[in-house]
């Protein structure tokens, strides 16, 4: 008789081409892991592993598994999921002791995993068991990962308070500002219900934070085709949510995290050394328009900043994209590269002229401090920008 627990991975939270411990766990792939983190929901283990057995049972017989990863719950949740083994041939159950979380619970779920597709939901009935189907036909399609949002058609939440309501929405245009290419490929980026092809995680090194191991799946893993389907979120039979503002600021830490490791780390900092360069250009211009020929505040800003763009051009078609414009030789690709460049540095220039004035006419910051703290944020926009038009670092890598 099966009733023994899972054995608990540790160190890197990659997801493996085979589960660890193959021979504790079992020999045969199958089709489709699914992880229940949980914690304290010893009221809904029993309900939710009949209710998936039964939808999975009549879906993909024989060739699916539950893994059930506690995090040694007060409430014995993992005893209650124990006790369910030799009823549930399909059903694994883990017990954690030392590390905690729910994203880092999922992916240890995932690492003991035999599915070719991993999953992911929640064990207190909030996410609609039968939306899985859906998902799983999505994979069958092709799709790399396939995920139940609340903003998708027949997607709602129930009755969620407006400040959750809020909160969600807040914590979406959070994550469009600060990682773009990544939550905006997702109607629910807070969705902790989806399913994921292994073979587009293998060897991504993960390191989610908090609740949202979502958009670390959809940053790191090789996700070309995401599919969704719509559900809405249910209210709590028993138990409560864990969901504290502590989550809200890991979400913001997160993100953060993801941008500066997804940013090309090399390129932004000879990026932010032509610019240096730049600073000391646009400086001396500035200083030999405004205070050696009296040239006005504005016309100075601007005319120095020209200079400055044109050096920066040079220095960064040459040696920060280098590899990049090589590819793209001839006179007429780099005039169109710079003038791009220019394009946008000159937006660049308006911003930092706005910004100028606002520190300085309507904060009475110094003049010179408002100039480079105007410089700094307007490197950020250049590089981020330039990186997506003018050099098209996309291009060269397909
Ligand atoms: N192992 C483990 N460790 N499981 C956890 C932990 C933890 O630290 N915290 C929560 N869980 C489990 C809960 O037992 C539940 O099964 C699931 O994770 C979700 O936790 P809730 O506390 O119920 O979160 P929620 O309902 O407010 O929000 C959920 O749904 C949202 C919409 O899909 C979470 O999954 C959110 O991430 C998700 O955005
Ligand atoms: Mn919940």
């Amino acid at each position: 008789m099966n009733d023994s627990l899972l054995p608990v991975p540790s160190g890197a939270l990659q997801i493996p081409a085979q589960p660890y411990f193959i021979d504790s766990v079992g020999q045969e792939p199958l089709k489709f892991s699914l992880v229940l983190p949980t914690y304290k929901e010893s009221q809904n283990i029993q309900k939710i592993v009949q209710i998936l057995s039964d939808l999975l049972d009549g879906y993909i017989p024989g060739q699916y598994e539950l893994i059930v990863v506690d995090d040694n719950s007060p409430d014995l949740t993992w005893k209650v999921a124990q006790e369910l083994l030799p009823d549930y041939p399909q059903l694994r159950v883990m017990r954690r002791q030392s590390e905690k979380g729910l994203s880092t619970a999922v992916v240890r779920g995932w690492q003991v995993a035999r599915g070719e597709i991993l999953g992911v939901i929640d064990a207190d009935l909030q996410h609609p068991p039968e939306v899985l189907l859906q998902l799983l036909q999505e994979m069958e399609r092709g799709a790399d990962l396939a995920l139940a949002s609340r903003h998708v058609e027949g997607g709602g939440v129930s009755e969620w308070s407006a400040v959750r309501r809020f909160l969600s929405r807040g914590a979406q245009m959070l994550g469009l500002i600060i990682l773009p290419e990544v939550i905006g490929r997702l109607s629910d980026p807070m969705s902790g219900y989806f399913m994921v092809r292994r073979s587009a995680m293998i060897g991504a090194s993960l390191s989610p934070v908090g609740y949202k191991i979502l958009i670390e799946v959809a940053a790191r893993g090789k996700i070309r085709w995401i599919a969704e389907a719509g559900y809405v979120f249910r209210e709590r039979e028993a138990g409560e949510s864990k969901v504290t503002w502590k989550q809200y600021i890991e979400y913001i830490q997160h993100l953060l995290r993801l941008r500066l490791s997804l940013w090309p780390v090399k390129r932004f900092f000879r990026f932010g050394v032509v610019g240096f360069s730049g600073v000391f250009v646009d400086m001396g211009v500035f200083y030999l328009l405004r205070t050696v020929l009296g040239f006005g505040l504005t016309r100075s800003t601007m005319f120095s900043a020209e200079v400055a763009i044109i050096n920066n051009f040079l220095w960064n078609d040459f040696w920060t994209f280098g590899d990049v414009s090589r590819r793209q030789p001839g006179k007429r690709q780099r005039i169109k590269r710079l003038i791009k460049f220019n394009i946008i540095c000159l937006a660049g220039i308006i911003l930092q002229t706005l910004i100028v004035n606002l520190l300085f006419n309507v904060f009475g910051i110094n003049e010179y401090i408002a100039k480079l703290m105007a410089i700094a944020i307007v490197t950020v926009w250049n590089f981020w920008v330039n990186l997506k038009l003018s050099w098209r670092v996309t291009d060269v890598q397909k």
